[in-house]
């Protein structure tokens, strides 16, 4: 397969050398708006550029990479499909619901196969939650909070000056639950379930610093935090909160507690822990999976005299990954490669390449990105109302008949 990648930013440079190296791709290509960037991709990576999304949409691409900013997204995914393209795409899927429709819908009617690069899916915890709700431990499904928190200090105010030129503050006041996924992701992969119902709440920001409030951005947008119930297809609760202004660094995107009739996982810094009914069910059976989930450098410094200080502010997490994710399923190329975010894209990169080759659906596709995507966009509009309850629509699943990729195997 040959991709063309549009936005040559920061987040993109942890792919390109991936699908580079991945064993059933022969080229790569990328273009963006600013000249100057897709030059130093093409002298970094000896790839081949294009002067713009329309002209690479010419060339002998089958596939796109979408990595521009996150309001983006949509519109050029639609189009990619519509030229008969399959379509990659960073987080979120789009900003409007009638948008996220019409790629679930190109996906189905041309057979194309569209997927986000969800990166909550391959955390620690959701991997762990997934695997015993599928296998039935936690029993029936009752409750558990996800979030994802990152303060504005920590880096957000340069990724938005980055490419935002004079009108940063504008894109910079999204909605924080238009960037729903790092959250509702790990929750609906996690349950197998969907949202039916939201309330949401957000906090009207105080900073004061011309990001957040009525007119100050394009969607007049008040709130930099948001925390959202949701009432899931299973019959259980889920709470997904998205920070921005929040005093915690590390851990970002992540689990903290699942709760089913039978079991329970809760994480909490640098523990992670998983009780179980004994046989009578009067008692509990306790198991530490901080060694399972936590990633393999942290571990190492467990002994350090800084290391909590040291856990607190991210130095561990995106050096290795945990023992829990299954790297043997990865092309042997990817071993000397280290992509950021615990390795994780890795996984994205390989789940998409072979779902095109093989066209099998992989995980975060087009129907469970729907389900991470639009519960955030009504949970908005709840936050707007002050909390209204407000029924989420559900685009259903993947066509019947159409085979789905493993995650734990990769076939
Ligand atoms: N954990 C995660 O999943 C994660 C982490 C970081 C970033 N992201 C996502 O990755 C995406 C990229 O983030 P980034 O930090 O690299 O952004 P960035 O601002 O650094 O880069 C975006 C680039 O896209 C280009 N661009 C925009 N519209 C274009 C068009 N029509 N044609 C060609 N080029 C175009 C811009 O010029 C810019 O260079 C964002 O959507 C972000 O949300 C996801």
């Amino acid at each position: 397969m040959n991709i063309g990648f549009v936005g040559a930013g920061g987040f993109a440079k942890g792919f390109v050398p991936l699908f580079k190296l991945h064993p059933l791709v022969d080229k790569v290509y990328i273009t963006d708006l600013i000249p100057e960037r897709r030059e130093e991709y093409a002298a970094k990576f000896d790839i081949r550029t294009f002067e713009s999304f329309d002209v690479m949409l010419e060339s002998d691409i089958d596939s796109v990479a979408i990595f521009t900013q996150r309001h983006l997204h949509g519109p050029l995914a639609i189009k990619a499909l519509k030229s008969g393209k399959h379509v990659y795409s960073a987080v979120p899927m789009a900003n409007e619901i009638c948008e996220i429709q019409e790629i679930v819908d190109l996906a189905a009617r041309k057979g194309l196969i569209y997927m986000t690069g969800e990166t909550a899916y391959y955390y620690p915890g959701a991997i762990f939650c997934r695997t015993e709700m599928k296998k039935g431990s936690f029993g029936d499904f009752v409750y558990a909070e996800a979030q994802y928190y990152h303060d504005m200090n920590h880096g957000f105010y340069d990724v938005y000056k980055r490419s935002g030129s004079e009108n940063w503050k504008k894109v910079a006041g999204i909605p924080p639950m238009y960037y729903p996924t790092h959250s509702i992701g790990a929750l609906v992969s996690a349950t197998g379930a969907h949202v039916i119902k939201t309330s949401c709440f957000g906090f009207r920001d105080t900073s004061g610093d011309g990001v957040f409030g009525e007119g100050m951005n394009y969607w007049d947008n008040p709130f930099s935090n948001e925390t959202a119930l949701l009432y899931m297809s299973n019959g259980g609760v889920c709470r997904a909160n998205e920070f921005r202004r929040i005093g915690i660094k590390k851990s970002t995107s992540y689990i903290s507690c699942f709760y089913g009739t039978r079991a329970s996982y809760e994480e909490a810094f640098t523990e992670h822990v998983f009780m179980e009914a004994d046989e009578t069910g009067t008692k509990m059976k306790f198991r530490s999976i901080s060694s399972l989930l936590n990633s393999r450098v942290m571990e190492e410094h467990r002994g350090d005299p800084d290391f909590m200080e040291r856990v607190a502010n991210g130095e561990y997490d995106h050096r290795s990954s945990s023992p829990i994710m299954n790297t043997g399923r990865l092309p042997a190329e990817f071993k000397p490669e280290m992509s950021g975010h615990r390795g994780v894209p890795k996984f994205l990169v390989d789940d998409f390449v072979k779902a095109v080759n093989c066209n099998k659906l992989p995980p975060n596709n087009a129907w469970d990105s729907a389900r991470y995507n639009i519960p955030g966009l009504i949970a908005h509009e709840s936050a707007v109302k002050g909390g209204a309850l407000i029924d989420v629509p559900d685009l259903g699943d993947p066509p019947e008949g159409w085979d789905m990729l493993d995650p734990d195997s990769g076939i």
